[in-house]
């Protein structure tokens, strides 16, 4: 087991970046990879490694580093960036417009072809085959998982690890939590029919904006008088239309939100409250509230071991131990949590933040952006856990 890795991952720190800065120039939307997919599988090509293409009927990018008769430890980075326009004053800012890289995703990217490198050179001393598995579409419904996991990317596959870059971590930690880790989501969009009419006229109608206002307030209760101190979950309205001017009561309001829940009972439950509270309190007033309740990615859930295998790779790329933190339960989704549902799995976070520098924005911000100095890190950990399997 080679002790120099992040040595070896810091000697190619130019490379890391000068890839990431590329893949964020370029970025591109979930379900449409394409120059990201190629650009991928050519610096793997490069490295004399065979990259499976369009897997999944997507974007999706797979390389195997086999050997012989060993089962795979897999590696993925996911692809797509979002709908954002960049706002950072840099030179490798997106050229496309209303598109940036504002998850990190393209670190990711940049990580993985890195890791890649490292474990080319470090063949003869692998224990475990490796896939690498580079995954489109994890910004938007359904996910990409699911289809690369049809497409058969987990066969024979042992376990799975990834990393996220974070920004509200500092740069030189990392940190993950055993259990569930991130949220399950689910879609909430809510109708309130009333009648509409003259707004000096309120007898005549039923205001929906009211009703629309108490449900609100109501679905707030769902937490702090359904849930217990022990369970968490989060109800959140998002977005409210109504409404065209001054004098006129409209006849429907239409809501949107999200629920973050780490349990299915309690997701269930939580949903339920929703439906009660909105059609009960459309009701009280005369009005009806139509409830559409969607569930997406399902909570992510870290296997033990695969935890405790992903402290030992930070470790074993340079990490101290005091900076290997045990994080809380995070409210955002990720379709990593498909592929951990399908074998042991962990997924870690890569401290990547340095307000110093102008990389304390949050995810999804216009002017998100990471300290490149934990690009050779995460690929260090990213080899390092490949290396130890099976050793
Ligand atoms: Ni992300």
């Amino acid at each position: 087991m080679p002790t120099d890795l992040i040595d070896e991952a810091c000697g190619m720190s130019e490379q890391l970046v000068a890839w990431r800065r590329h893949l964020h120039a370029h970025p591109e939307l979930s379900g449409a990879e394409e120059q990201t997919a190629a650009f991928v599988a050519e610096r793997l090509g490069e490295m004399g490694l065979t990259p499976r293409c369009n897997i999944g009927g997507m974007n999706g990018v797979v390389a195997d580093l086999v050997v012989a008769d060993q089962p795979f430890v897999a590696l993925r980075a996911d692809m797509d960036a979002l709908p954002i326009q960049e706002e950072n004053d840099v030179d490798y800012a997106s050229e496309t417009l209303g598109v940036m890289h504002a998850c990190g995703h393209d670190a990711h990217m940049a990580m993985l072809l890195g890791a890649a490198r490292i474990l080319q050179h470090h063949r003869s001393e692998l224990h475990r085959s490796v896939r690498l598995i580079f995954q489109p579409h994890e910004e938007n419904e359904p996910g990409g998982a699911p289809a690369m996991i049809r497409a058969g990317v987990l066969e024979g596959v042992e376990s799975i690890f990834g990393l996220h870059i974070w920004a509200a971590l500092p740069t030189g930690r990392v940190g993950t939590r055993v259990g569930a880790f991130m949220a399950s989501p689910t879609l909430l969009e809510i109708s309130i029919h009333g009648k509409g009419g003259h707004a000096a006229m309120p007898e005549e109608c039923i205001d929906p904006i009211v009703i629309a206002a108490q449900v609100i307030v109501g679905l707030q209760m769902i937490v702090s008088r359904t849930l217990g101190a022990s369970d968490a979950g989060v109800v959140t309205i998002t977005r409210i239309n109504a409404g065209t001017t001054h004098n006129v009561i409209p006849q429907s309001v239409e809501l949107a939100g999200t629920i973050r829940t780490f349990d299915t009972t309690i997701r269930d439950r939580v949903s339920e409250r929703v439906r009660e509270i909105a059609q009960g309190t459309a009701k009280a007033h005369g009005a009806r509230a139509d409830v559409k309740i969607s569930h997406s990615y399902p909570t992510l859930i870290n296997d033990p071991v695969i935890v405790a295998d992903a402290h030992r790779a930070a470790e074993r790329a340079g990490f101290d131990r005091e900076d290997i933190v045990d994080l809380p339960l995070q409210g955002g989704g990720e379709d990593f949590a498909y592929y951990c549902q399908e074998v042991p799995g962990a997924f870690m976070f890569l401290g990547a933040g340095n307000p110093a520098i102008d990389c304390g924005f949050p995810h999804h911000h216009p002017r998100f952006n990471i300290d490149e100095a934990a690009l050779p890190r995460g690929a260090a950990v990213l080899a390092a856990y490949c290396l130890q399997a099976g050793g």
